[in-house]
């Protein structure tokens, strides 16, 4: 690979009316524009992305292709913006192979292909929150965690739950779980944990005792995940300005029946963050009436997802799907950007795939993948993605960028991350 000394540089994810006002400020260096393909790839201008305004960034490709990997130079990215700028935003990832914890720690091994791109290993200021029950775990195993997540008890409503639970409202227990809530509500407001619908549950007197029995016994085993308490973590922990936070969910990736846990995370703190940002848009716009600056102090957030096809199935229900539909189709108004990751778009919800704005794809193979990221295909693009994927260097981190906001297709390569890479692929030696 030649890395071209091209002084030219270009934006993705910004309109051209945008980049007369506001240049490259707020944008961050992704990669370089691959010029000459074939054995020895000649690189050329740097490629730039757009971290300001609101979008909907599909990531691409398939198994080790590099999806994590983008991400990962995308959260360097954001950490590096200028403060003014920065402190506008707030990034949350949620990471569920658990490897974002590794942005922390400076890339030492790879001096050599960091100084061919003129860059430096380096840390990025990035916090890690891990769910309450799983920190010891965490810390256990010598990973650096920051803080415990925590989900409110009474934000859960009685749906919720029988999706935790798996239950249906045809379960006795779907029943009775519905009954207690609306009770326990009713009695405490929002003040209440598990212990308090353990005893709602035992004190029921339309249900049989083995319906109680069970209930009891699954509301039990929720209190072990130590993830929904009566206090949960506020949403503008959260949600800081200028924080860039990496949820870790990977603890409950083996553990049986415990995929719900994992969805009712991003369900929770997508809905919260949606109607926060709602109300703070209203806020924003005030301001800008009464002649002030366009400012709240709640952030605009972006939401990365990894894997993002566990939370918006195409043909499963999911905790989380509807939620993230609503950022999808209205999330530009209030300020929510999402990007999501997935090496099976096939398996994604079609929505998430043709609203997206900005498609950033690795080289795919699987036919059925492929038709399924066909539903983009713009009228700016004149060949199919077929041929596009054909021509696409085999080694890793290439990429196609096809960006609705200046109607322009990149082949890109993207640069070399600053910091550590802990989701190397793995293989049998110990070095
Ligand atoms: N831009 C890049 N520059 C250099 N190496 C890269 C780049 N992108 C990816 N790689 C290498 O490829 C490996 C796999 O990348 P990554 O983990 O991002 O794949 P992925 O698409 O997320 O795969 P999966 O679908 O299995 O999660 C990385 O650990 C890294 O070694
Ligand atoms: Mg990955």
């Amino acid at each position: 690979m030649t890395i071209g000394l091209s002084k030219k540089k270009s934006i993705v994810g910004r309109s051209p009316k945008d980049i007369e006002k506001y240049g490259f400020d707020g944008s961050g260096y992704i990669g370089k524009v691959l010029m000459s393909k074939g054995e020895k790839p000649v690189l050329g201008r740097k490629i730039f992305m757009d971290m300001t305004r609101p979008h909907l960034v599909l990531v691409c490709g398939k198994r080790g292709g590099g999806k994590s990997y983008t991400m990962a130079v995308m959260l360097e990215e954001f950490a590096r913006l200028p403060f003014t700028v920065k402190n506008r935003i707030s990034v949350i990832t949620i990471d569920t192979v658990g490897i974002f914890w590794s942005l922390k720690f400076p890339d030492k091994k790879n001096n050599d292909t960091l100084a061919d791109w003129d860059l430096k290993p380096s840390e990025s200021d990035v916090r890690v929150l891990v769910p309450k029950g799983k920190l010891d775990f965490y810390t256990k195993k010598g990973l650096p965690v920051d803080g415990a997540l925590t989900l409110k008890a009474s934000e859960l409503d009685a749906v919720e739950w029988m999706a935790l639970f798996k239950l249906t409202w045809k379960d006795p227990e779907g029943v009775l779980i519905t009954t207690v809530v609306e009770q326990v509500k009713e009695k405490l407001g929002s003040y209440y944990g598990i212990d308090e619908l353990i005893s709602a549950v035992k004190s029921n007197t339309e249900s049989t005792k083995l319906t109680r029995q069970a209930l009891t016994n699954r509301l039990k085993v929720a209190k072990t995940w130590g993830l929904i308490e009566k206090q949960g973590t506020r949403i503008r922990d959260i949600a800081k300005p200028g924080a860039i936070t990496i949820i870790d969910v990977s603890a409950y990736r083996q553990a049986i029946g415990m995929e719900g846990t994992r969805d009712i995370i991003v369900a929770l703190i997508g809905k919260k963050l949606f109607e926060e940002r709602m109300l703070f848009r209203k806020e924003e716009e005030i301001n800008l009436l009464k002649g002030k600056k366009r400012e709240s102090a709640m952030p605009i957030v972006w939401m990365m997802i990894d894997e993002a096809h566990m939370f918006m199935p195409n043909d499963e229900q999911n905790l989380a799907l509807q939620v993230l539909l609503e950022w999808v189709r209205v999330g530009r108004q209030p300020g929510l950007s999402l990007l999501l990751a997935t090496q099976r778009p096939n398996k994604l919800h079609p929505d998430a795939i043709s609203q997206c704005d900005l498609f950033i794809s690795h080289r795919m193979t699987s036919k059925p993948d492929i038709e399924a990221v066909a539903a983009i295909r713009p009228s700016y693009l004149h060949q199919d993605f077929d041929h596009m994927y054909s021509q696409m260097p085999k080694s890793k981190g290439y990429a196609l960028i096809v960006d609705d906001n200046s109607e322009k297709i990149w082949m890109v390569k993207i640069r070399p991350r600053f910091s550590w890479d802990a989701g190397v692929t793995a293989n049998a030696f110990t070095d």
